[in-house]
């Protein structure tokens, strides 16, 4: 039932601090979240996932979480969030939270006092471990950090002694071996729920559980070295079971999981009896030294996780460069490009997760200095690379291609000063981007061809058909760079094109024939018997 509701109404990822400042302190709060309900809920919105809004010293942006039972000041109050609760609950709305829990921030008490006293309780709470060669002064193991550089990190004030950490040092892994960590976070999700949360988006929730700490396998720029012991493991699965049919299910409530260094064909496991639904990342990476991705990767990527049976559909989201420039070339036809990744979203089989400011076809910055950067894997890439003395337009290129940036910049609701994100004269977290005078909400929303009115228009139709967001999928042959598929439920039959590329191409004749058909949906005005696509084109059709 819930993963119903989640593929037929999608999930909209909201950035707090970027999101809307109320109060003209420059960062976006709940407050601004509620005023901005409304207009979420004209897109037809009815599920958010907030980012993490707990206290934490923001050093990778909350996702270093130092009290799981309060709001970050900086967002507001609990009395914020309750009404934020009430308001979304008013207009049919649900609510999913971020949960770390692969890590704390080391300004947790938890952590604190691990360090603390070696006898506490808590040091089990987390992975510590001796080093390795004399007087311990080799790490644990050969393991490197997602963040580059070592995974481990000497305790101060103890020689030879290190803790675990896969993310920066200011984020120890939690030790899931621990039973009192199960239960303390299971105290967690039911405090939220209590509150009224729907669910979580699970951060990272494929790499809780480390199986062995032998040394790994070496790593490379995507895949730190030793994943192989950590990621998928019999472990992992056993806890999700368990908080599903413990928590959640009696509960109602959904798990979304971020499924970090997970293969297409790990997977699968994971939907059986555990997450609802998950994001797998090899849709992230268009390869090293490619800004964009090509369309016969995009397609083959598609295809092969459409495969599971309720895949995270996604394009965007806090960690991501914009869609526009990855999937789609800027230019001539990144209009109509923006509509083709919004249009493939509401036509995949899966869960549609849209990230705030995709339903105005948002760009990344055209420059962000490192200076203006806030993200710590743009900045520990281009400190780790300077130690392998790698010129510095390569290291300016990869930390920008790695940085995180891009799709955090603050919202561009208005053309005037402050972009109706915040009041005028008020100095954003991070920079506006450049574009914000042109890409932005009002001037979208007096355009009837605007990408903005498009994404309304292309979600309404998702949610009202049963074939789109519950049927079956069928691929149907085609060009490599062209996408056809059948959505099939019952008594429902929908054609699905997709022009992945900016070049012509035809749709197969075959296709087109001995059926009538009528075009619900598409980026272009033509006629229902064209047979010739435009770039960027994509066209849904009702077939009977
Ligand atoms: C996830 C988050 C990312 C964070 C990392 C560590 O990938 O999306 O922003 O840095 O986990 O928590």
């Amino acid at each position: 039932m819930e993963r119903e509701f989640l593929c037929r109404y999608g999930v909209y990822q909201i950035y707090p601090i970027s999101f809307c400042d109320s109060d003209g302190d420059g960062k976006g709060d709940l407050a601004g979240i509620i005023g901005k309900l409304d207009y979420l809920a004209s897109l037809g919105i009815r599920t958010l996932w907030l980012s993490p809004i707990y206290p934490s010293p923001m050093w990778d942006m909350g996702y270093d979480i130092a009290d799981y039972f309060n709001i970050n000041p900086a967002f507001g109050t609990m009395a914020d969030f309750e009404r934020l609760m009430e308001e979304t609950r008013k207009r049919g709305m649900r609510v999913i939270m971020d949960l770390v829990v692969n890590h704390t921030s080391d300004r947790h008490p938890w952590f604190r006092k691990a360090l603390e006293d070696p006898n506490s309780p808590y040091r089990d709470y987390y992975i510590f471990r001796p080093g390795k060669g004399k007087d311990g002064r080799n790490p644990p193991n050969n393991w490197t950090s997602t963040f580059f550089g070592s995974a481990w990190k000497e305790v101060p004030n103890e020689k030879g002694m290190y803790y675990l950490h896969l993310y920066s040092e200011h984020q120890p892994d939690l030790n899931w071996e621990n039973e009192s960590v199960y239960q303390a976070v299971r105290k967690v999700v039911e405090y939220w729920m209590d509150k009224g949360v729907y669910g979580f988006r699970c951060d990272v929730i494929s790499e809780i559980c480390k199986e062995s700490f032998e040394d790994g396998k070496k790593g490379s720029l995507t895949k730190p070295t030793g994943h192989e012991h950590y990621i998928a493991t019999p472990g992992c699965h056993r806890i999700l079971k368990r908080l599903r049919k413990e928590v959640i299910e009696p509960r109602h409530g959904v798990l979304i999981g971020e499924c970090y260094g997970v293969e297409r064909d790990q997977a699968s496991a994971f939907l059986d009896e555990e997450l609802d639904t998950l994001f797998g990342f090899e849709i992230t990476d268009p390869g090293l030294f490619r800004k964009r991705m090509r369309p016969k990767d995009l397609k083959r990527i598609l295809v092969s996780w459409q495969g599971l049976s309720c895949n995270g559909n996604y394009f965007e989201n806090h960690d991501q460069h914009r869609s526009v420039g990855k999937y789609v070339q800027e230019g001539a036809f990144e209009k109509e490009g923006a509509k083709m990744l919004i249009t493939l979203l509401c036509a995949l089989k899966g869960v549609p997760f849209f990230f705030q400011g995709e339903e105005i076809g948002s760009k990344d910055y055209r420059s962000l200095s490192l200076k203006e950067s806030h993200d710590v894997v743009r900045k520990f890439l281009d400190a780790f690379l300077k130690g392998y003395h790698v010129p510095k337009p390569l290291r300016d290129y990869l930390s920008r291609k790695y940085g995180r940036d891009d799709a955090r910049a603050p919202m561009a609701f208005a053309s005037r000063e402050g972009h109706g994100f915040t009041k005028p004269n008020v100095q954003p977290w991070q920079k506006f981007n450049e574009l914000s005078d042109r890409i932005n909400v009002d001037i979208q929303e007096k355009d009837e061809t605007s990408v903005l009115n498009y994404f309304r228009e292309c979600l309404r139709l998702r949610q009202s058909d049963d074939a789109l967001s519950l049927g079956d999928i069928q691929f149907l042959e085609s060009d490599p760079e062209v996408l056809l598929f059948l959505r099939v439920s019952e008594d429902k039959k929908r054609l699905c094109v997709f022009n992945l590329s900016e070049k012509e191409k035809d749709i197969p004749k075959v296709v087109l024939e001995n059926e009538t058909r009528r075009i619900l949906i598409s980026n272009y005005w033509q006629s229902e018997k064209d047979d010739s696509l435009h770039p960027y084109e994509c066209r849904i059709y009702k077939v009977n």
